[in-house]
């Protein structure tokens, strides 16, 4: 199929792309490079041996959205594009519904017009809220406790009454647990912008010196050690949980399918710092402080009905997605240039 990938320069959405170009698809790259550098690109094709068709622009603008449809053929979409800093969204609400709401709009009412019906769209476990049942399930109440959440459980929303008024289209709602790791090559990962607000890339910047020691938010949560447990899932495994996720929309005459993509077990931080210095092979300076606001104990998926009705499974351990971000890390210390 003809896959346009928004935000395919992202984290997640260029390691999918290597694997939709690797299961013999075609690609179209879609992304402002709001948050993403140019650079990834040539990584991209140097990993595929072909060149990537990339269009530079930002989806909120319907004119170059609608001609981009008018002018190539296109059977699918992976949308990615979007801002995602549970901080920055407390801070910018504003900017992040318009952007992560007006973009789909667009985007959904381009494929609407051209008869594209095939849409895997881009969640997250934030949706379950912070008062969730570990694991977690697909069919549980959805909310959220920050503007970046909200927009994820409005844009499911919109999908699925889309959906409902045009039992047409075929629609995966993807919900991300923790996405960590990088591609084996060592040459494509994750390269956050500022300050790491997530665990592993501020291990991997520790580890790499350009970060002091880890604060590890909280040593008193009622979990075996005191510290916060998260299902991370390698983005290796997640990436060919969208390829997995888009063959089964040829398949499905289920116009709306949601589904958890993670391991369904749990890793506490002390675990991952544990697992990371293994990585290096040398002790990485931490200390416990307060919590962060915000934060819930434990968050675990119940990853059974992927594996049921996508064949799919994360097969990599918390060690693999350990020595694979710091192949990364350690051969790009400053991320991409
Ligand atoms: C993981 C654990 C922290 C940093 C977030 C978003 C979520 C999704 C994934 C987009 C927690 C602890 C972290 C640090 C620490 N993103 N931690 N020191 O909060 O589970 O989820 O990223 O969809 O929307 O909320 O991930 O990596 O920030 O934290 O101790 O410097 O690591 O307390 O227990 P989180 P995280």
């Amino acid at each position: 199929m003809r896959v346009l990938v928004s935000g395919g320069a992202g984290y997640i959405g260029s390691h999918t792309v290597i694997q939709l170009i690797a299961a013999g698809h075609d690609v179209i790259v879609v992304d402002s490079f709001a948050n993403a550098k140019p650079s990834v690109v040539g990584r991209l094709e140097a990993l595929t041996g072909m060149p990537l068709d990339v269009r530079s622009f930002d989806l909120t603008d319907h004119d170059k959205t609608e001609h981009l449809f008018a002018d190539e053929q296109i059977d699918a979409v992976i949308h990615f594009a979007g801002f995602k800093a549970v901080g920055e969204s407390v801070e910018k609400p504003l900017e992040y519904y318009e952007n992560n709401l007006v973009s789909t709009f667009s985007l959904v009412r381009a494929m609407r017009r051209h008869d594209v019906r095939k849409l895997v769209f881009s969640s997250s476990a934030t949706v379950y809220g912070d008062n969730a049942q570990v694991p977690m399930q697909e069919d549980a109440p959805t909310s959220a406790t920050n503007p970046y959440g909200w927009t994820k459980v409005m844009i499911e929303q919109v999908l699925r009454d889309v959906a409902e008024a045009d039992p047409s289209w075929r629609i995966a709602l993807l919900r991300y647990f923790n996405p960590v790791g990088a591609h084996p090559s060592g040459t494509i990962g994750e390269d956050p912008s500022d300050i790491p607000n997530n665990l592993m890339p501020f291990i991997a910047q520790v580890a790499v010196g350009r970060r002091e020691k880890l604060s590890i938010y909280g040593g008193d949560y009622p979990t075996p050690d005191g510290t916060g447990v998260r299902d991370y899932i390698h983005v290796e495994d997640l990436a060919a949980g969208h390829v997995a996720a888009l063959h089964r929309l040829g398949q499905t005459d289920t116009s709306v399918n949601t589904w958890n993509l993670g391991t369904g077990h749990g890793t506490s931080v002390l675990e991952m710092l544990h697992a990371f210095e293994r990585a290096v092979g040398h002790e990485l300076a931490h200390e416990v402080v307060d919590r962060r606001p915000g934060d819930i104990a434990e968050s675990y998926a119940d990853p059974t009905k992927a594996q049921a009705e996508l064949g799919w499974r994360a097969t990599r351990t918390v060690d693999d997605m350990c020595v694979d971000t710091w192949r990364w890390q350690s051969a790009n210390p400053d991320g991409y240039p």
